[in-house]
């Protein structure tokens, strides 16, 4: 008795994998699934078959090129019998062809552990015994060294090489839901549950965020295409809800009780609504310069409140230190990995808004990137999954005193260094050198992205502008986005006729003080 896996075709990234009996009289093709564990226990009885019965040959064999993807799915069985009866028999593979190690780790990583059995190209016997995972949520990958990793406890880094985590979504268990699914109410964000890291049966910490409007705004009138994405509608003022919901539901989930982060203000209060709901400690760090309503609020809210002196850098030197002391799990950006995909939610309704279209391009105030990178992350995987045909290009605007992703993108870079000194009256946007940096930058690239700078008396001017003639009022970090719209225009990098959204990240009701 023979059997050997065998991979087939690339689906949505994910292998599809055949274990395949040849002894049998017509050749035996078994659809290979990570999710079906009954398979792993007939992997099981035929190698215990084979070694209580020497005649019947070399029990199983594994062809050498699938080792790195076997091992994976071994990484990921939670049944301890069957984990090891798979790694003996893996090892007795590795002695017989020894094999680089290193090598191994990464195709590992290239082939995505994310194994699952797509449902293409099988007959309906196959399919029948298929049963797709309802949720997309596979676990965590480094953004460096691509090692994947469960999130069974909080996770920060990578515990190998410190590179900053990303979520995995399986997207063929993404391709088995259609748009149709989505149904017509659209209460929060929580609506595109399938696109976000979390498991089946989670109940969201939820307070509405999400399900803003998207509006035409009059200010730019040489423009008939320009849309707004009004995310001063969320129950803090701004769009970090989206993020906080999403962190603090998984955070909850994984235990954590007590958490702190770095913020200029507008997060910690995202996180402050969040944790109080789910009832986590929150300890927020901000700037001695932070909007005060953005203390107040956070205050308010019960989080514990830090003043730190300098910029958001220092604020996040002191909240790292914090969370090393006393036990707090650190939600800092990008620290965390659970923030970035409930701002891509983002993406997820200017597409469905715009009937599953997406716009030509969308414009967004950058400060440590999470909107850029979680939005861009859903535009492609909405690409892939046929869901919209083309995706936008992203324009990334800074302030003048404070640019250096702006600066990096222009000179051609692949990493972000340090701002000197950042001043400007955009809060939210003086990040001196954001933490993913060069993961904005990739995002960028890919997007065909274009990068801008502005400068205070703009933004200034874009916030009274907005406020006046379309009765939307933002902060001015969120005023830089709109700033940047004549110059656009004026320099001919995007055409009138183009369509545009514009992020509108930040209600200006917590910087009265700077109207
Ligand atoms: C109102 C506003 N707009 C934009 C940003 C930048 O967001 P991101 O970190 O996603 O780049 C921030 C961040 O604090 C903000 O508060
Ligand atoms: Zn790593």
């Amino acid at each position: 008795m023979v059997y050997a896996f065998e991979s087939a075709s690339f689906v949505f990234g994910a292998r599809l994998c055949y274990l395949v009996d040849s002894s049998a009289p017509s050749v035996r093709r078994i659809p290979f699934s990570s999710h079906q564990l009954s398979l792993f226990k007939f992997v099981q009885e035929r190698i215990q078959c084979a070694g209580s019965n020497p005649g019947a040959g070399p029990g199983l064999q594994f062809s050498h090129e699938l080792i790195p993807v076997f091992r994976a799915i071994v990484e990921q069985v939670e049944d301890e019998e069957v984990e090891k009866t798979l790694h003996h028999s893996l090892s007795n593979d590795l002695a017989q062809n020894p094999t680089n190690i290193s090598k191994y780790d990464i195709l590992v990583s290239r082939y995505k552990p994310h194994l699952n059995l797509s449902d293409k190209g099988l007959n309906k016997a196959e399919r029948s015994q298929l049963k797709i995972p309802k949720r997309s949520y596979l676990g965590l990958q480094c953004t460096e060294c691509h090692r994947f990793f469960q999130d069974r406890t909080p996770p920060s880094r990578c515990e190998k090489c410190q590179g900053l985590l990303d979520t995995v979504l399986d997207e063929d268990a993404l391709s088995h839901y259609s748009k149709h699914d989505l149904g017509n109410t659209a209460h929060s964000m929580w609506k595109f549950h399938m696109f976000l890291p979390v498991r089946a049966g989670t109940i969201p910490v939820t307070a509405g965020e999400g399900a803003t409007p998207l509006r035409p705004i009059r200010s730019y009138s040489r423009s008939r295409n320009i849309l707004v994405k009004d995310e001063t509608r969320n129950p803090t003022g701004t769009f970090k809800d989206r993020g906080a919901s999403l962190a603090v539901t998984r955070l909850a989930q994984l235990g954590v009780g007590k958490l702190a982060l770095a913020s200029e203000g507008n997060a910690g209060c995202s996180f402050a609504l969040y944790s109080q709901m789910a009832g986590i400690r929150c300890n927020v760090y901000l700037p001695n310069d932070a909007n005060v309503a953005k203390v107040e609020l956070s205050s308010k809210l019960e989080a514990h409140v830090t003043g730190v002196h300098g910029t958001i850098s220092d604020a996040g030197r002191n909240a790292a230190k914090f969370a090393e002391t006393t036990g707090a799990y650190n939600a800092s950006t990008f620290v965390t990995p659970f923030r970035h995909d409930g701002k891509g939610t983002m993406a997820l309704e200017i597409c469905e808004q715009l009937g599953w279209e997406s716009p030509d391009y969308i414009v967004y105030p950058v400060g440590g990137g999470v909107g850029l990178i979680g939005m861009w992350k859903m535009f492609k995987i909405l690409q892939r999954l046929g869901w919209i045909r083309n995706r936008p290009r992203i324009v990334a605007v800074q302030p003048r005193g404070c640019a250096p992703v702006v600066d990096a993108y222009n000179k051609g870079r692949t990493e972000v260094a340090g701002w000197k000194t950042p001043k400007t009256i955009a809060k939210g946007l003086k990040i001196p050198k954001p933490l993913a940096g060069s993961w904005i930058l990739k995002c960028l690239r890919e997007s065909r992205g274009i990068a801008l700078k502005v400068s205070d008396v703009e933004i200034h001017k874009a916030m009274l502008n907005v406020a006046k003639q379309d009765g939307l009022l933002v902060e001015p970090s969120s005023a830089a986005a709109f700033a940047a719209i004549p110059k656009l225009h004026t320099t001919g990098a995007i055409d009138t006729n183009d369509s545009v959204v514009v992020i509108a990240t930040g209600s200006g009701l917590k910087t009265l003080e700077q109207s």
